[in-house]
């Protein structure tokens, strides 16, 4: 089947089952958008959010054989284990909730911006050479950032406004979590990026300074957003580094 064939028979099962449970699928909720089309959104961000788990869960792992001093080491492994949780938590928890309530159905990892995280989490095994698994760890975090970044700034704000707009329950509903959950949480995240950048690449120079800016623009492209030029990029990046218990959480401690 070829993939434009596969995208109609994909957007006919979605009217289909939006009609099933009662939604008109042509019907507006607001941002422009008709039912079918926030329907997919919601499955893309679910799957995309999803696909975060195992990349972040082999980072974390990463954090701990790149030579790092053991009070990065444990906050970036720490941190990123909890992201791991949260990222399924946003997927499975909060959009394919919604997304299901809406079509009775799961989204599946066909419908991820990302894949399904499997191959990005092989390219984050650890290899033998410390300052090798450094390198892939900062630019894996800038990649990261740049998508969270967009994601906090554009995605969740529009999927917000559509949900208000709508006034729904199941709107209503998502917007609260996203409100309660997803936006503290993923700005938690961005904390991380601009932790590793402080920690680590910042002392190491111009050189590895305008290799993080450039893996954090190659993020926000993934989510088809512009680069930032460098300027906005320290802004984002802020003129110093988060503490550990800032990327945990205020209730959570390292020891
Ligand atoms: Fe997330
Ligand atoms: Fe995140």
């Amino acid at each position: 089947m070829n993939v434009f064939a596969d995208a109609y028979s994909r957007r006919a099962r979605s009217r289909a089952r939006l009609s099933d449970r009662g939604f008109d699928p042509d019907a507006a909720v607001g941002g422009g958008l008709q039912i079918l089309q926030f329907y997919e959104l919601l499955g893309i961000v679910a799957s995309s959010e999803k696909a975060g788990q195992s990349p972040t869960h082999a980072l974390s792992r990463l954090a701990l054989q790149s030579g790092l001093p053991s009070g990065a080491a444990d906050a970036l492994f720490l941190a990123y284990n909890q992201q791991s949780a949260e990222e399924a938590g946003h997927g499975d928890k909060i959009f394919a909730h919604a997304y299901f309530a809406l079509g009775g159905a799961a989204p599946d990892a066909q419908q991820s911006i990302f894949g399904d995280g499997g191959a990005a989490s092989s390219a984050v095994q650890p290899s033998a050479d410390p300052e090798h698994n450094l390198q892939r760890l900062c630019e894996i975090a800038a990649v990261l950032g740049g998508i969270e970044t967009v994601a906090l700034q554009r995605v969740l704000p529009f999927v917000s406004d559509v949900c208000v707009a709508w006034d729904h329950p199941i709107g209503r509903d998502l917007a609260a979590q996203i409100r309660d959950v997803v936006r503290p949480e993923e700005s938690r995240h961005v904390l991380t990026f601009r932790y590793v950048f402080h920690q680590l690449v910042a002392p190491r120079g111009p050189a590895a300074i305008a290799a993080y800016m450039q893996a954090t623009n190659t993020g926000r492209a993934q989510l088809g957003s512009p680069g930032l030029d460098s300027a906005s990029l320290k802004r984002l990046l802020g003129n110093s580094s988060p503490t550990v218990e800032q990327l945990l959480g205020k209730s959570r401690t390292l020891s």
